[in-house]
Protein backbone atom coordinates (compact mmCIF):
# COMPACT_ATOMS: atom_id res chain seq x y z
CA UNK A 1 0.00 0.00 0.00
CA UNK A 2 1.13 3.42 -0.75
CA UNK A 3 2.07 5.68 2.26
CA UNK A 4 1.68 9.63 1.93
CA UNK A 5 5.29 9.49 2.18
CA UNK A 6 5.45 7.58 -1.18
CA UNK A 7 2.46 9.63 -2.94
CA UNK A 8 4.88 12.85 -1.48
CA UNK A 9 7.37 11.43 -3.19
CA UNK A 10 6.31 11.59 -6.64
CA UNK A 11 5.17 15.37 -6.29
CA UNK A 12 6.92 17.37 -8.77
CA UNK A 13 6.83 20.55 -6.85
CA UNK A 14 6.91 19.57 -3.01
CA UNK A 15 4.51 22.05 -1.23
CA UNK A 16 5.26 23.68 2.13
CA UNK A 17 2.86 21.09 4.16
CA UNK A 18 4.29 18.26 2.24
CA UNK A 19 7.61 19.34 3.07
CA UNK A 20 6.75 19.52 7.06
CA UNK A 21 5.87 15.83 6.60
CA UNK A 22 8.77 14.84 5.33
CA UNK A 23 10.82 16.76 7.94
CA UNK A 24 8.80 14.55 10.65
CA UNK A 25 8.93 11.14 8.64
CA UNK A 26 10.11 8.29 10.77
CA UNK A 27 11.20 4.75 10.47
CA UNK A 28 10.03 3.11 7.12
CA UNK A 29 9.08 6.61 5.88
CA UNK A 30 13.05 8.68 6.79
CA UNK A 31 14.15 5.24 4.93
CA UNK A 32 12.01 5.98 2.12
CA UNK A 33 12.63 9.59 1.81
CA UNK A 34 16.58 9.00 2.03
CA UNK A 35 16.39 6.62 -0.74
CA UNK A 36 14.78 8.83 -2.77
CA UNK A 37 17.30 11.51 -2.05
CA UNK A 38 19.75 9.15 -3.47
CA UNK A 39 18.74 7.88 -6.36
CA UNK A 40 17.66 11.37 -7.47
CA UNK A 41 21.80 12.12 -6.53
CA UNK A 42 22.70 9.28 -8.52
CA UNK A 43 20.61 10.28 -11.49
CA UNK A 44 21.45 13.79 -11.81
CA UNK A 45 25.17 14.22 -10.00
CA UNK A 46 26.62 10.78 -10.07
CA UNK A 47 29.13 9.51 -7.18
CA UNK A 48 31.83 12.30 -7.26
CA UNK A 49 32.37 14.32 -4.99
CA UNK A 50 34.26 17.63 -5.03
CA UNK A 51 37.09 18.94 -2.38
CA UNK A 52 36.96 22.75 -1.71
CA UNK A 53 40.43 22.93 -0.06
CA UNK A 54 38.79 25.45 2.86
CA UNK A 55 41.48 28.78 4.30
CA UNK A 56 40.41 29.96 7.36
CA UNK A 57 42.22 33.29 6.53
CA UNK A 58 41.42 35.04 9.59
CA UNK A 59 39.28 35.25 12.70
CA UNK A 60 38.71 39.20 12.93
CA UNK A 61 35.17 40.21 12.57
CA UNK A 62 33.58 43.10 13.19
CA UNK A 63 29.96 41.44 13.74
CA UNK A 64 28.78 40.33 16.50
CA UNK A 65 25.98 37.19 15.50
CA UNK A 66 24.62 35.50 18.88
CA UNK A 67 25.53 32.23 18.22
CA UNK A 68 29.22 32.47 16.98
CA UNK A 69 32.71 31.71 18.81
CA UNK A 70 34.53 34.33 16.98
CA UNK A 71 32.50 37.31 17.19
CA UNK A 72 33.99 40.51 18.04
CA UNK A 73 33.17 40.60 21.76
CA UNK A 74 34.49 36.87 22.64
CA UNK A 75 37.86 37.82 24.50
CA UNK A 76 38.49 34.04 24.91
CA UNK A 77 40.03 33.92 21.78
CA UNK A 78 43.46 34.80 20.27
CA UNK A 79 42.60 36.78 17.17
CA UNK A 80 44.70 36.07 14.22
CA UNK A 81 45.39 36.49 9.99
CA UNK A 82 46.85 34.38 8.17
CA UNK A 83 50.47 35.89 6.19
CA UNK A 84 49.79 36.29 2.33
CA UNK A 85 52.99 33.31 2.12
CA UNK A 86 50.88 31.38 4.33
CA UNK A 87 47.96 31.64 2.41
CA UNK A 88 49.98 30.79 -1.35
CA UNK A 89 51.55 27.87 0.64
CA UNK A 90 47.91 26.43 1.43
CA UNK A 91 46.89 27.43 -2.16
CA UNK A 92 50.44 25.73 -3.60
CA UNK A 93 49.29 22.43 -1.41
CA UNK A 94 45.98 22.11 -2.69
CA UNK A 95 47.05 23.05 -6.40
CA UNK A 96 50.18 20.23 -6.59
CA UNK A 97 47.35 17.86 -4.99
CA UNK A 98 44.70 18.76 -7.37
CA UNK A 99 41.96 19.65 -5.15
CA UNK A 100 40.95 22.26 -7.93
CA UNK A 101 39.08 24.46 -5.45
CA UNK A 102 39.92 26.75 -2.68
CA UNK A 103 37.19 28.64 -0.18
CA UNK A 104 38.69 31.44 1.49
CA UNK A 105 36.67 32.63 4.40
CA UNK A 106 36.97 34.84 7.06
CA UNK A 107 35.00 36.87 9.91
CA UNK A 108 33.58 40.07 8.22
CA UNK A 109 35.73 42.90 7.57
CA UNK A 110 34.97 45.73 5.09
CA UNK A 111 38.00 48.48 5.44
CA UNK A 112 39.72 49.35 2.08
CA UNK A 113 42.88 47.52 3.23
CA UNK A 114 41.23 44.10 4.01
CA UNK A 115 39.32 44.78 0.48
CA UNK A 116 42.56 45.50 -1.03
CA UNK A 117 44.26 42.80 0.86
CA UNK A 118 41.70 39.88 -0.43
CA UNK A 119 41.94 41.57 -4.32
CA UNK A 120 45.88 41.03 -4.52
CA UNK A 121 45.83 37.74 -2.74
CA UNK A 122 42.75 36.52 -5.70
CA UNK A 123 45.18 37.97 -8.38
CA UNK A 124 48.36 36.16 -6.59
CA UNK A 125 46.87 32.83 -6.57
CA UNK A 126 45.94 33.19 -9.92
CA UNK A 127 49.19 33.64 -11.39
CA UNK A 128 50.72 31.03 -9.07
CA UNK A 129 48.21 28.21 -10.23
CA UNK A 130 47.96 29.68 -13.75
CA UNK A 131 44.11 30.48 -13.08
CA UNK A 132 43.23 26.84 -12.83
CA UNK A 133 41.15 26.85 -9.40
CA UNK A 134 38.06 27.44 -8.81
CA UNK A 135 37.62 30.09 -5.95
CA UNK A 136 35.36 30.47 -3.68
CA UNK A 137 35.17 33.62 -1.24
CA UNK A 138 33.11 33.39 1.51
CA UNK A 139 33.61 36.46 3.46
CA UNK A 140 30.07 37.98 4.69
CA UNK A 141 28.31 41.02 3.03
CA UNK A 142 30.54 43.36 0.76
CA UNK A 143 29.72 46.05 -1.43
CA UNK A 144 28.33 45.60 -4.92
CA UNK A 145 31.27 46.90 -6.07
CA UNK A 146 33.94 45.36 -3.60
CA UNK A 147 31.94 41.84 -5.06
CA UNK A 148 32.24 43.11 -8.53
CA UNK A 149 36.05 43.96 -7.80
CA UNK A 150 36.61 40.65 -6.54
CA UNK A 151 34.82 38.53 -9.19
CA UNK A 152 37.00 40.43 -11.56
CA UNK A 153 40.05 39.26 -9.68
CA UNK A 154 39.14 35.98 -9.92
CA UNK A 155 36.45 34.56 -7.96
CA UNK A 156 33.86 32.69 -9.25
CA UNK A 157 31.37 31.27 -6.07
CA UNK A 158 30.49 33.01 -3.11
CA UNK A 159 28.76 31.70 -0.03
CA UNK A 160 26.22 33.78 2.35
CA UNK A 161 24.53 32.23 4.59
CA UNK A 162 20.95 33.63 5.02
CA UNK A 163 21.78 31.58 8.27
CA UNK A 164 17.58 31.88 8.74
CA UNK A 165 14.65 32.72 6.59
CA UNK A 166 12.65 33.58 8.98
CA UNK A 167 13.19 37.65 9.75
CA UNK A 168 11.73 37.35 13.51
CA UNK A 169 14.05 34.33 14.12
CA UNK A 170 16.91 36.10 12.17
CA UNK A 171 16.16 39.26 14.84
CA UNK A 172 16.01 36.88 17.96
CA UNK A 173 19.94 35.18 17.20
CA UNK A 174 21.50 38.57 15.97
CA UNK A 175 22.05 42.16 17.93
CA UNK A 176 19.37 44.82 16.98
CA UNK A 177 21.19 47.02 14.69
CA UNK A 178 22.30 47.94 11.45
CA UNK A 179 24.96 45.51 10.88
CA UNK A 180 22.91 42.94 11.45
CA UNK A 181 19.93 43.80 9.24
CA UNK A 182 18.00 40.45 7.69
CA UNK A 183 17.33 42.51 4.46
CA UNK A 184 20.63 43.97 3.79
CA UNK A 185 22.02 40.65 4.13
CA UNK A 186 19.82 39.20 1.98
CA UNK A 187 20.49 42.13 -1.05
CA UNK A 188 24.24 41.03 -0.81
CA UNK A 189 22.80 37.41 -1.77
CA UNK A 190 21.15 39.04 -4.66
CA UNK A 191 24.06 40.91 -5.52
CA UNK A 192 26.02 38.39 -5.84
CA UNK A 193 23.70 36.96 -8.75
CA UNK A 194 23.82 40.28 -10.57
CA UNK A 195 27.86 40.16 -10.11
CA UNK A 196 27.65 36.50 -11.94
CA UNK A 197 29.14 34.60 -9.09
CA UNK A 198 28.04 30.52 -8.61
CA UNK A 199 25.97 31.70 -5.22
CA UNK A 200 25.48 29.92 -2.32
CA UNK A 201 23.75 30.14 0.80
CA UNK A 202 22.48 27.76 3.75
CA UNK A 203 21.05 27.93 7.52
CA UNK A 204 21.69 26.87 10.79
CA UNK A 205 19.40 23.55 11.91
CA UNK A 206 17.91 23.00 15.43
CA UNK A 207 18.58 26.96 16.15
CA UNK A 208 17.02 28.12 19.54
CA UNK A 209 12.86 28.94 18.81
CA UNK A 210 13.35 27.58 15.29
CA UNK A 211 10.03 25.16 14.31
CA UNK A 212 9.95 23.22 11.42
CA UNK A 213 7.78 24.98 9.79
CA UNK A 214 11.08 27.46 10.03
CA UNK A 215 13.24 24.85 8.33
CA UNK A 216 10.32 24.02 5.18
CA UNK A 217 10.68 27.40 4.68
CA UNK A 218 14.32 27.60 4.40
CA UNK A 219 13.77 25.31 1.82
CA UNK A 220 11.90 27.31 -0.14
CA UNK A 221 13.63 30.02 0.68
CA UNK A 222 16.79 27.98 -1.60
CA UNK A 223 13.92 27.09 -4.37
CA UNK A 224 12.75 30.72 -4.69
CA UNK A 225 16.51 32.33 -4.92
CA UNK A 226 17.24 30.04 -7.39
CA UNK A 227 20.55 29.16 -5.62
CA UNK A 228 23.08 27.11 -6.86
CA UNK A 229 24.57 25.78 -4.03
CA UNK A 230 23.87 25.16 -0.35
CA UNK A 231 25.83 24.53 2.79
CA UNK A 232 23.77 23.95 5.51
CA UNK A 233 24.66 22.55 9.27
CA UNK A 234 23.42 21.44 12.90
CA UNK A 235 23.61 24.46 15.56
CA UNK A 236 25.87 23.80 17.64
CA UNK A 237 25.95 26.19 20.60
CA UNK A 238 29.57 27.37 22.24
CA UNK A 239 29.73 28.11 26.08
CA UNK A 240 31.03 31.83 25.21
CA UNK A 241 28.16 33.17 23.10
CA UNK A 242 25.05 35.10 24.25
CA UNK A 243 22.77 31.71 22.67
CA UNK A 244 24.59 29.97 25.13
CA UNK A 245 21.63 30.20 27.71
CA UNK A 246 18.83 28.87 25.77
CA UNK A 247 21.03 25.45 25.97
CA UNK A 248 18.80 23.83 27.91
CA UNK A 249 15.58 23.87 25.27
CA UNK A 250 17.17 23.00 22.23
CA UNK A 251 16.71 19.70 20.41
CA UNK A 252 19.12 17.45 21.53
CA UNK A 253 22.34 17.17 18.83
CA UNK A 254 21.08 13.63 17.34
CA UNK A 255 17.60 15.30 16.77
CA UNK A 256 19.64 18.20 15.33
CA UNK A 257 21.36 16.19 13.21
CA UNK A 258 18.59 13.99 12.13
CA UNK A 259 16.89 17.15 10.87
CA UNK A 260 19.99 18.36 8.71
CA UNK A 261 20.28 15.12 6.90
CA UNK A 262 16.49 14.96 6.11
CA UNK A 263 17.34 18.92 5.06
CA UNK A 264 19.82 17.62 2.73
CA UNK A 265 17.90 14.72 1.28
CA UNK A 266 15.00 16.88 0.72
CA UNK A 267 16.75 19.93 -1.10
CA UNK A 268 18.38 17.03 -2.68
CA UNK A 269 14.78 16.31 -4.35
CA UNK A 270 13.68 19.71 -4.62
CA UNK A 271 16.61 21.39 -6.53
CA UNK A 272 18.07 17.90 -8.53
CA UNK A 273 21.12 19.72 -9.85
CA UNK A 274 22.85 22.12 -7.33
CA UNK A 275 26.23 21.76 -5.39
CA UNK A 276 25.03 20.47 -1.71
CA UNK A 277 27.76 20.59 0.96
CA UNK A 278 28.71 17.82 3.49
CA UNK A 279 29.16 20.15 6.29
CA UNK A 280 32.22 19.79 9.17
CA UNK A 281 29.67 20.54 11.66
CA UNK A 282 27.96 17.50 10.81
CA UNK A 283 31.17 15.61 11.88
CA UNK A 284 30.97 17.24 15.29
CA UNK A 285 28.19 15.33 16.31
CA UNK A 286 28.42 12.22 14.45
CA UNK A 287 31.58 10.76 13.41
CA UNK A 288 30.29 9.80 9.90
CA UNK A 289 28.23 12.52 10.17
CA UNK A 290 29.52 13.82 6.36
CA UNK A 291 29.46 10.56 4.86
CA UNK A 292 25.80 9.88 5.81
CA UNK A 293 25.26 13.68 4.73
CA UNK A 294 26.89 12.56 0.74
CA UNK A 295 25.08 9.33 0.84
CA UNK A 296 21.46 11.42 1.04
CA UNK A 297 21.92 13.78 -1.44
CA UNK A 298 25.12 15.80 -0.12
CA UNK A 299 28.62 16.13 -3.70
CA UNK A 300 30.93 18.31 -1.76
CA UNK A 301 33.22 18.37 1.04
CA UNK A 302 35.59 20.94 2.52
CA UNK A 303 39.00 19.44 3.88
CA UNK A 304 40.56 21.96 5.64
CA UNK A 305 43.85 23.64 4.71
CA UNK A 306 44.56 26.04 7.75
CA UNK A 307 47.78 25.81 9.33
CA UNK A 308 47.66 24.08 12.43
CA UNK A 309 48.68 26.77 14.46
CA UNK A 310 45.46 28.64 13.88
CA UNK A 311 42.74 25.90 13.94
CA UNK A 312 41.98 26.07 17.69
CA UNK A 313 41.34 29.85 17.16
CA UNK A 314 38.76 29.30 14.60
CA UNK A 315 36.06 28.13 16.70
CA UNK A 316 32.45 28.94 15.57
CA UNK A 317 31.19 26.10 17.59
CA UNK A 318 32.76 23.54 19.87
CA UNK A 319 34.65 20.65 19.68
CA UNK A 320 34.94 21.17 16.19
CA UNK A 321 37.02 18.36 14.19
CA UNK A 322 40.46 18.30 13.17
CA UNK A 323 42.15 20.29 14.90
CA UNK A 324 45.42 18.39 15.65
CA UNK A 325 45.76 17.26 11.87
CA UNK A 326 47.45 19.43 9.35
CA UNK A 327 46.23 19.45 5.94
CA UNK A 328 47.65 16.31 4.22
CA UNK A 329 46.47 14.35 7.05
CA UNK A 330 42.93 15.66 6.27
CA UNK A 331 43.37 14.38 2.90
CA UNK A 332 44.44 10.52 3.75
CA UNK A 333 41.34 10.61 6.27
CA UNK A 334 39.16 11.84 3.59
CA UNK A 335 40.45 9.66 0.85
CA UNK A 336 40.35 6.42 2.96
CA UNK A 337 36.61 7.53 4.01
CA UNK A 338 34.97 8.45 0.70
CA UNK A 339 36.43 4.80 -0.67
CA UNK A 340 34.58 3.34 1.92
CA UNK A 341 31.57 4.71 0.90
CA UNK A 342 32.00 4.33 -2.71
CA UNK A 343 32.21 8.00 -3.34
CA UNK A 344 35.05 9.04 -6.10
CA UNK A 345 36.79 12.53 -5.59
CA UNK A 346 36.59 14.47 -8.42
CA UNK A 347 40.56 15.22 -8.17
CA UNK A 348 41.46 18.18 -11.24
CA UNK A 349 38.27 19.17 -11.56
CA UNK A 350 36.20 22.00 -10.54
CA UNK A 351 32.70 20.48 -9.55
CA UNK A 352 31.12 24.15 -11.00
CA UNK A 353 27.20 23.37 -9.81
CA UNK A 354 25.14 22.03 -12.58
CA UNK A 355 22.27 24.38 -11.66
CA UNK A 356 24.54 27.48 -12.27
CA UNK A 357 26.03 25.73 -15.84
CA UNK A 358 22.21 25.08 -17.09
CA UNK A 359 21.39 28.20 -16.38
CA UNK A 360 24.19 29.92 -18.35
CA UNK A 361 23.22 27.86 -20.99
CA UNK A 362 19.70 29.07 -21.02
CA UNK A 363 20.52 32.76 -20.63
CA UNK A 364 23.19 31.76 -23.87
CA UNK A 365 20.72 30.39 -25.81
CA UNK A 366 17.88 32.73 -25.09
CA UNK A 367 20.37 34.96 -26.70
CA UNK A 368 20.64 32.98 -29.93
CA UNK A 369 17.50 32.86 -30.43
CA UNK A 370 16.60 36.60 -29.55
CA UNK A 371 19.26 36.91 -32.46
CA UNK A 372 18.43 34.60 -34.65
CA UNK A 373 15.02 35.64 -34.47
CA UNK A 374 16.38 39.18 -35.34
CA UNK A 375 18.18 37.79 -38.47
N1 LIG B 1 26.86 26.39 15.17
C1 LIG B 1 26.81 26.02 13.88
N2 LIG B 1 27.18 26.81 12.86
C2 LIG B 1 27.65 28.03 13.17
N3 LIG B 1 28.07 29.04 12.37
C3 LIG B 1 28.44 30.06 13.16
N4 LIG B 1 28.24 29.75 14.45
C4 LIG B 1 27.74 28.49 14.49
C5 LIG B 1 27.33 27.61 15.53
N5 LIG B 1 27.39 27.96 16.82
C6 LIG B 1 28.01 28.98 10.92
C7 LIG B 1 27.15 30.12 10.36
C8 LIG B 1 28.11 30.88 9.47
C9 LIG B 1 29.14 29.83 9.13
C10 LIG B 1 30.44 30.37 8.66
O1 LIG B 1 29.28 29.13 10.35
O2 LIG B 1 26.10 29.55 9.61
O3 LIG B 1 27.51 31.41 8.31
FE1 LIG C 1 31.35 37.09 12.28
FE2 LIG C 1 30.35 35.22 10.61
FE3 LIG C 1 30.70 34.70 13.22
FE4 LIG C 1 28.75 36.37 12.46
S1 LIG C 1 28.87 34.15 11.94
S2 LIG C 1 30.21 36.71 14.14
S3 LIG C 1 29.73 37.41 10.71
S4 LIG C 1 32.30 35.12 11.70
FE1 LIG D 1 40.54 16.14 9.05
FE2 LIG D 1 39.55 13.53 8.97
S1 LIG D 1 39.06 15.24 7.70
S2 LIG D 1 41.22 14.37 10.14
Amino acid sequence: MLSCVDEILKSECLSRSEIITLLQAQGKERTKLFTCAAEVKQKYIGNKVYFRGLIEYSNLCAKNCLYCGIRQSNKHIGRYTMTENEVLEAVRYAYQEKYASLVLQSGEINTPAFIDRITDMLLKIGTITHHSMGITLSLGEQSKKTLSTWKDAGARRYLLRIETSNTELYRKIHPQNKLHDFYQRLNTIKSLREANYQVGTGVMVGLPFQTVEDMADDLLFFREMDVDMVGMGPYIEHTDTPLYQYKNSLLSLSERFDLTLKMIAILRIMMKDINIVASTAMQTIDKMGREKALLVGANIIMPNLTPRKYRENYLLYENKPCLDEEAYQCKSCLEARMHLIGCEIGYGEWGDSKHFENRQDLTTEDTENTEKSLI
